[in-house]
């Protein structure tokens, strides 16, 4: 029997009391089945207080060789990684385990003829292409950092993630097709680069073939680099604590920080959940819609279904080219097994009606799952019925990019599910309820702030270039504890359900941004003064982003100033944060003491005018009145 997979509800009840009551043993034992150069000394050590936390001590070990070499001898001819590309017309890719091993190695040598070292820091900006998938298992086979950037984040956003870790190479591609419309990305590297001058190289993937310029010294084709090099990589040994990688996420202050997350626990975390919660078998093709630029698209488009062998889709495009049924066609035409998206696709396709389902059979799929926001009944059932045809497990997974794996979910088919839960916690993860000041409850059926008690293996390490941010963000609210910043219900038999953030931050079609990182780019505006952000409920998009705004000037023509907002806000972080609504005030709810009174702005987004609350406190109770009476 594999000790390492769990099978049925007694497994599960019989790992998760071993994972509790020997976490070490537990993790030891799910670590044993990989390839490591040299067998760790000691399993976990962690202080909650610093926020400090170090699994497999001493141990060594290079992700890829367990993502690729480690198959090659079983699966070197089983496809690895199928490519569909944003127009079906155009071929898809079958990529073996051989091919892709030898594609990494190839890009492997690319990156070192261009000076990459060991601990360096490479920034990734690139659509979904499979250059993007070899060029981060690349990085990590010499063990370079890898820093990947969505490709819709503008070059401002590129240019402070650069700054803020360092990075002196860039890897890109000419440019991007996304549903009709082509756009541009090494054009929005160059507009970065402006201000970046430690970048030392960029490598261009030719992709659409558009026109790009090349600045002489600095960047190369990887097409002509990858004709210098052979496919000849040994994996870099890596400590298990050495960084595998930074990914940027926003939080309630500031600009967004640098994740990291490091070698051995990482691969060991995403490994184990990524098998479990999917019941992934032999031979599965699994579909994960997200995009590489968010941890989804790491740890469950690449390293996880890499890792357990499986043979992972990546899609070029977007759900609705050329019609609201690709998702569907898409699993037909590659016999998908396992599918794992948002709820906001969900919503956005059951909006384009059942017809763009009916033709398709969906015969293939075993098991289905959702991501990224809660999901509402309605979606969760449409998603049951209709493309799940009653038969799948629907697996709700609850995590974050800061736990670099599924934390919260059911196991498909093997623990139930309820609508609108993601259940139950995975072995080895301690979830607990707590009290604004911070005291455990220990009853169901109750609300409170979640909150993790003991790590796993692939618990946030730090953010880059600065400890005590993650210190204070993470260990300091709660002390001796993980905190999530989420809130969330438990019923009474102990099944979670995520309620949604009760921080700063909103959750935009399952993107995460910070109020305050919005309202900073809104202020950029030549006619703005003043401005506060909040989130609404929006039927598609989970959340919308509505700004409150003060003009410096009477506005005359609002739906001009609106597009000037709506532009700067595109350009200082990406068209993915622009605001759904933007109402123009004379003053904001202020306390005496100069505190803005979001709940009184929430509520009044939400449309919930007659339950303000006490607004006894504010500096000026009459701007409510003008903010209600304005409501859009
Ligand atoms: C936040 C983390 C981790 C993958 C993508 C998002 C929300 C995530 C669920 C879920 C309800 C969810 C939480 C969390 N969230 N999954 N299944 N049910 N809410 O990663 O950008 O780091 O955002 O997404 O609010 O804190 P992220």
């Amino acid at each position: 029997m594999d000790l390492t997979r769990i099978r049925t509800q007694a497994d599960y009840d019989d790992a998760y009391r071993r994972s509790v009551a020997d976490p070490e043993g537990f993790w030891a034992a799910q670590a044993t089945g990989f390839t490591w150069k040299k067998r760790w000394d000691r399993v976990l050590e962690h202080d909650f207080k610093q926020g400090r936390t170090q699994w497999f001590i001493g141990g060594s070990l290079n992700i890829t060789e367990n993502c690729l070499d480690r198959h090659l001898a079983t699966r070197g001819d089983q496809v690895a990684l199928i490519w569909e590309p944003n127009d079906p017309q155009e071929p898809a890719q079958h990529i073996t385990y051989r091919e892709l091993h030898a594609r990494v190695c190839r890009y492997a040598n690319v990156l070192l003829r261009n000076g990459v070292r060991k601990g360096d820091r490479v920034c990734i900006y690139m659509p979904m292409i499979p250059e993007l998938a070899v060029a981060v298992l690349a990085c990590a086979r010499i063990g370079a950092v890898h820093s990947v950037v969505f490709a819709g984040f503008s070059a401002q956003s590129i240019a402070d993630r650069i700054l803020d870790a360092d990075a002196a190479f860039v890897l890109t591609s000419d440019g991007m097709a996304r549903g009709a419309r082509k756009g541009p990305v090494k054009g929005l590297v160059d507009e970065a680069l402006a201000g970046c001058p430690g970048v030392k190289r960029v490598i261009v993937a030719r992709h659409t073939g558009d026109p790009v310029a090349m600045q002489a010294g600095r960047d190369v084709w990887l097409h002509e680099e990858l004709a210098h090099v052979d496919a000849d990589r040994p994996a870099e040994a890596m400590d298990s604590e050495d960084l595998l990688f930074i990914l940027y996420t926003s939080g309630s202050t500031g600009k967004p920080k640098g994740v990291v997350h490091t070698c051995g626990g990482y691969m060991v975390y995403v490994d184990h959940s990524f098998r479990n919660v999917f019941q992934y078998n032999d031979g599965d093709i699994f579909w994960c819609t997200a995009d590489v630029g968010w941890i989804t698209g790491h740890s469950y488009l690449i390293y996880g279904p890499l890792l357990a062998g499986a043979t992972t889709l990546m899609f070029e495009g977007i759900p609705t080219y050329p019609d609201a049924g690709r998702f569907w066609q898409v699993v037909d035409k590659h016999r998908v097994n396992i599918f794992y998206t948002a709820p906001t696709a969900i919503r956005s396709l059951m909006a384009h009606g059942l017809a763009f389902v009916e033709p398709c059979s969906l015969a293939s799929l075993r098991t289905i799952g959702s991501v990224g926001e809660p999901i509402n009944e309605e979606a969760w059932h449409w998603y049951k019925q209709h493309i799940g045809k009653g038969r799948c497990p629907l697996v709700d997974t609850w995590w974050q990019t800061e736990t670099g794996g599924i934390l919260i979910s059911s196991l498909a088919g093997v623990t139930d599910e309820k609508p609108s839960h993601a259940a139950w916690p995975l072995p080895g993860v301690q979830p607990v309820l707590l009290t604004p000041e911070g005291k455990e409850i220990a009853e169901n059926d109750v609300e409170g702030l979640l909150a993790i008690k003991f790590p796993w293996p692939s618990i946030i390490r730090t953010t880059y270039g600065d400890h005590e941010r993650c210190r204070q963000t993470y260990f300091s609210s709660y002390p001796g504890y993980y905190f999530t910043g989420d809130g969330a219900r438990r019923d009474a038999d102990g099944r979670y359900r995520i309620i949604g953030r009760v921080d700063d931050v909103i959750n935009v079609s399952g993107h995460r941004f910070g109020t305050a990182e919005i309202e900073n780019a809104i202020n950029e505006s030549d006619f703005v003064v003043e401005s506060a952000v909040v989130g609404y409920p929006h039927d598609i998009k989970g959340q919308g982003i509505y700004a409150y705004v003060i003009t410096d000037r009477p506005v005359t023509d609002a739906e001009a100033v609106r597009a000037d907002i709506v532009a700067m806000v595109t350009k200082v972080i990406g068209p993915i944060a622009k605001p759904d609504k933007i109402q123009f005030v004379s003053g904001l709810p202020k306390t005496r003491s100069g505190k803005i009174m979001r709940r009184i702005l929430r509520k009044v987004a939400e449309g919930e005018m007659s339950s303000l609350g006490d607004t006894t406190t504010l500096l000026d109770p009459a701007v409510v009145e003008e903010i209600k009476a304005g409501r859009m």
